[in-house]
């Protein structure tokens, strides 16, 4: 999605804004461009395609200011383009802005602006805005005189030549934060943007405002009313932010799952009691929670049918699935039940949707959420936050393992404090957590035979993911992962749907990626294993390293630590995701920002 920088400090802007734009490109973008005032005058350069070629374009150019604006579009109305792009002026040239999200009331106000004589440059929502900052009153009325007028969701950040050094930030239904720094300040969508000069930021909400310049930064509403704003340290560090050796961020995310799983577990398990403490939830009425609604996207919801299975049989308590963009428009019945809304981003508008129309209904909201302060997070009456910590690559991995896990322990929780979960089993997983990291690092140790498996299959087009259990979900997930980075097709199956119409596309030519479990259902998937042999079709299993009938069975095998079932998912997702990512490096892809796809899907 979009990504929005904006600068007045002491450093150059234009080195700086172009550094912060490459470190919003994993956003997903395509376009880019930059504002600057440079002796009073306005100068705006924009690109279509990756920053480098605006970086040739700004090639030679000397100039020295530290003031400017700078933007990554992910094209929503007007095609990708150079006049397309942002910064969008107004006729005379001397306001400049950028915007995320969509003006949802444009065509009235651009047909309004049209009938005053205004000349518009492109195709786009935004130019209204920079159009209706034009006219009588200071920089701020105007502004708040503007916001009135707009209808959707809007993220902005403008400048005004006729105030060198100040910048202004709208928010509205899309991010926008503050850092601040020492005589400098950085507005933008994404803190990863502007980390490296400075932990401290000021999380703006809706409905506010904030100008800033070098000396400091007010806050005030839609109605101009100044509201006080702390700056919070933000945990993540810079180092983070960079592949630290990795070819890409994809690789070294999958490579700190260990340790994400380790900081998402820390300080949420008493070993001495055996039991495990949340203290966020500690005010849950858990007496009157009957039922529970998960909604997310992607990824997350695949979190969220393995969090059903964990929930269902830990915590006793029905639960439904649903994908956000699916409930938002439905009629839900929400009668005790607590809404369990997973994000990775805590920005991703359907899910944001979905959490508000559950809070009309009265539902009570959980998030599940990596990113501190995101929007999610604060429409929520509880937060239980995955430390994942940020997560770079387009495709989610480690962010994933820690939804999982949290689920995981929410449902332990639950189950105890329902009494329904009986303490030998809660020991027991308690006490198979901790040999958790050891088998991850196990796995991500053979991570070059799974480059070997996916150098003799990357030419292949169709792949089947089957599995059963708590092994359905993962197979939609390891679906997903292929598919989004290397472009391969990939279907996630439940394998005992196999035979009820896709078995009619197994062949030679399609490879199936087999999940084996344990008890009944192993039995069920040799059958699976079986079906797919007899049809000549190419199988690679992912089992216990001690399913040696397995082994025999298929063209490649994929050994997992033995585990318990319920922990299963924790370890075999990581061969998935390993297999999706070195697919993709044999095809050639562009791995950490794939075609067509955003960080974080902030339209709806
Ligand atoms: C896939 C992926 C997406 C996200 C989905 C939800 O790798 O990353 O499917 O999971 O867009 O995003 P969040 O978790 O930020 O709400």
């Amino acid at each position: 999605m979009c990504g929005i920088i904006g600068y007045t400090g002491q450093r150059r802007a234009i080195p700086l804004l172009l550094q912060a734009l490459k470190r919003l490109e994993y956003r997903g973008y395509d376009s880019a461009g930059i504002a600057i005032v440079e002796k009073g005058t306005l100068q705006v350069f924009r690109k279509k395609g990756k920053i480098k070629e605006l970086e040739q374009e700004l090639e030679g150019k000397e100039w020295v200011t530290s003031f400017g604006i700078g933007h990554t579009r992910w094209a929503t109305h007007g095609i990708p383009s150079d006049h397309n792009a942002h910064p969008h002026c107004d006729c005379q040239k001397t306001i400049a802005l950028v915007h995320n999200g969509i003006i949802e009331n444009y065509k009235s106000l651009k047909e309004m602006l049209l009938r005053e004589g205004h000349v518009f440059s492109s195709d786009t929502d935004t130019e209204v805005i920079a159009h209706l900052l034009e006219g009588e009153g200071s920089p701020k009325e105007r502004l708040l005189r503007t916001v009135s007028l707009l209808e959707g969701s809007f993220a902005l950040c403008i400048l005004f030549t006729e105030e060198e050094g100040v910048l202004y930030g709208v928010r509205k239904s899309s991010p926008l934060i503050l850092g601040v720094g020492e005589g400098e300040y950085f507005l933008s969508s994404d803190i990863p943007a502007f980390l490296e000069y400075t932990r401290s930021a000021v999380l703006l909400d809706d409905g506010e405002v904030v100008r800033v310049d070098r000396s400091g930064f007010t806050v005030f509403d839609f109605q101009g009313q100044a509201k006080d704003k702390k700056p919070i340290t933000i945990p993540w560090d810079p180092v983070s932010a960079e592949k630290g050796g990795f070819k890409h961020f994809m690789l070294k995310e999958i490579h700190e799952e260990p340790r994400v799983f380790e900081d998402t577990l820390a300080g949420r398990i008493d070993f001495h009691k055996q039991t495990v403490a949340l203290e966020e939830l500690e005010n849950l009425p858990f007496s009157s929670v009957r039922r529970v609604t998960i909604v997310a996207c992607g990824t997350a919801c695949h979190a969220g049918m393995l969090g059903k299975i964990y929930l269902e049989t830990l915590a006793r308590l029905p639960v439904a699935v649903e994908y956000a963009s699916e409930f938002r428009y439905q009629e839900p019945l929400l009668q005790d039940t607590l809404v369990i809304a997973i994000s990775q981003s805590g920005e991703t508008a359907d899910t944001l949707r979905a959490v508000e129309l559950a809070r009309e209904q009265g539902a009570r909201i959980l998030s599940v959420c990596n990113v501190l302060g995101s929007s999610l997070t604060r429409i929520s009456d509880w937060v239980l936050y995955t430390r994942a910590g940020l997560e770079i690559s387009v495709a989610s991995t480690k962010a994933f393992l820690g939804q999982v896990t949290v689920l995981l322990l929410l449902s332990l929780f639950l189950g105890e404090k329902r009494g329904v979960l009986a303490p030998e089993r809660q020991e027991s997983l308690l006490r198979e957590l901790l040999s958790l990291p050891r088998k991850m690092n196990q796995i991500l140790k053979e991570e070059q035979s799974i480059h070997e498996i996916a150098r003799q299959y990357y030419r292949h087009q169709n792949f089947f993911y089957l599995g059963r259990g708590l092994l359905y979900p993962l197979a939609l997930e390891g679906a997903l992962k292929l598919k989004e980075i290397s472009y391969a097709y990939a279907e996630g199956l439940s394998a005992g749907e196999m035979k009820h119409g896709p078995i009619a596309l197994v062949g030679p030519d399609l490879v199936s990626i087999v999940l084996v479990g344990e008890g009944e259902r192993r039995i069920k998937m040799l059958g699976n294993i079986e079906e797919i042999r007899a049809r000549q079709g190419k199988i690679i299993a992912v089992a216990s390293e001690n399913d040696t009938e397995v082994k025999e069975k298929v063209d490649f095998f994929i050994p997992i630590p033995p585990t318990s079932e319920f922990l299963s998912p924790l370890l075999a997702i990581i061969p998935l995701q390993l297999f999706a990512y070195y697919m993709a490096l044999e095809r050639g892809c562009d791995i950490d920002q794939p075609r067509n796809l955003a960080k974080s899907v902030t339209v709806e």
